[in-house]
């Protein structure tokens, strides 16, 4: 405070002033709500919370959430929350369920409910999956092979990622449940080629083709870039880093994403030219209208997975649930309609089922569970969406999912 004693009239009474300590006051509550400071909390160890709930107090999908987030580094974390630009989708995807009642009916006794239905020939107990996702590595050291165990304990399929953090084969040895593995389009065909006969060698009963890969920008992780950055990739994806640090050096609409090379470049042409080397079911994931399934259906894909990648594509595309119907109407009886983004409660899932979804896959909650208990977490993820489900089915009067019809909601969809 020498500088106090020192300073000039003037300067003393703007020291003094009630204008400065205002300023000070708007500059601290700028400082605390930036995304820069939160980063800089990172990394928020277990130690660090007086007492972590239990696996047997998990409740809900959703509070397995903060117990993940509590277990990894934030920006890992957020690697996993984003959504593509200002988030809007990954609010609507959560927003819709809101838009649909369930229609009350005569209660029936729980032991009457039967869940049990099949997908392209495969008997399941319940119409849930686990949906494609990289990356599981960041969750816990037991990765996908984790929540593959997890998954079959629970007798759910899990889809596995195109590019898991450790191999195919890795993962196929850990557990003897029901595996699809999902593939992203790649332009070299001799490198799709052998990506897809290596799934199927590997045991994918289905491969799920996904084509709205994201493109976009995330926001959090552009605020958390000082923590450190992504750690080098591994397994399938090993190569991506390298493809991305070429793009640091383009310019022009690459240097921001757009249009990357090996995303979003493909055509129903190439989809046709790869079906020659799938000898399983073949769906197609990104599908968001009516036109989009009629073509995937008419070139011969087996399913269509309803789906705009948990929010992860093109923001302000509409939630899933909100262009179900229109996709159900033009290809439901020809093929499976499967249905994901938003998923994370019994009631949700029983909601696509009346707007005419034979399944619902679950992204992030499979990956809550995964990252706050490892197999155990999935398997209790899938047990409770499965009784949400079931108990949505004892309340609305229906015993079985053929009963989930229409007339089991009421939609005010905008
Ligand atoms: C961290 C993360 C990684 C993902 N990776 C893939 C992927 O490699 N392939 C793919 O087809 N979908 C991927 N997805 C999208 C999921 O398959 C699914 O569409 C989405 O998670 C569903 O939304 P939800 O998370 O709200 O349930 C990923 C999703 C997340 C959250």
């Amino acid at each position: 405070m020498e500088s106090f004693r020192q300073s000039s009239g003037s300067e003393r009474q703007w020291l003094q002033s009630p204008a400065r300590r205002r300023a000070l006051f708007a500059l601290g509550g700028f400082l605390a709500g930036s995304p820069h400071v939160r980063a800089q909390l990172d990394p928020r160890p277990l130690k660090g919370h007086l007492r972590v709930p239990g696996l047997g107090e998990m409740m809900t999908a959703f509070d397995f959430e903060p117990v993940c987030f509590a277990n990894m580094p934030l920006r890992l974390y957020d690697y996993m929350a984003h959504g593509g630009d200002s988030e809007w989708t990954i609010r609507r995807n959560r927003q819709v369920f809101e838009w649909v009642d369930i229609v009350a009916g005569q209660r029936l006794s729980a032991d009457t409910i039967d869940t049990r239905t099949s997908i392209l020939g495969l008997p399941v107990d319940s119409p849930i999956l686990i949906a494609p996702s990289s990356r599981h590595g960041d969750l816990h050291p037991d990765a996908e092979a984790g929540t593959y165990r997890g998954a079959s304990a629970a007798r759910v399929p899990m889809i596995v990622a195109n590019g898991p953090s450790m191999p195919h084969e890795e993962i196929a040895a850990a557990a003897d449940g029901p595996r699809w593995i999902q593939f992203y389009p790649n332009p070299n065909m001799a490198l799709s080629r052998r990506r897809l006969e290596g799934f199927q060698a590997a045991g994918a009963q289905a491969i799920v083709v996904t084509v709205d890969q994201q493109a976009t920008r995330f926001e959090r992780d552009l605020h958390d870039r000082h923590l450190g950055g992504n750690p080098p990739r591994t397994g399938a994806n090993a190569g991506d880093d390298a493809e991305e640090e070429a793009l640091l050096g383009a310019s022009g609409p690459e240097r921001y994403g757009l249009p990357v090379p090996g995303r979003l470049w493909y055509n129903w042409d190439y989809l046709d030219r790869i079906r020659a080397y799938v000898r399983v079911p073949m769906l197609i994931k990104g599908i968001l209208t009516a036109e989009d399934a009629r073509i995937s259906v008419d070139r011969g894909f087996d399913g269509v997975i309803v789906s705009n990648h948990g929010a992860r594509t093109l923001d302000y595309v509409p939630s899933t649930l909100e262009v179900l119907q229109e996709i159900v109407a033009e290809v439901s009886g020809e093929v499976p309609v499967l249905i994901d983004s938003g998923f994370r409660r019994g009631s949700d899932v029983f909601k696509a089922l009346a707007l005419g979804a034979d399944a619902v896959c679950l992204g992030r909650a499979a990956r809550w569970g995964l990252g706050a208990f490892g197999d155990q977490g999935v398997t209790r993820v899938l047990e409770i969406v499965k009784s949400e489900l079931e108990e949505a089915m004892v309340l609305s009067g229906r015993a079985s999912l053929a009963d989930i019809d229409t007339t089991a909601v009421r939609t005010a969809l905008p």
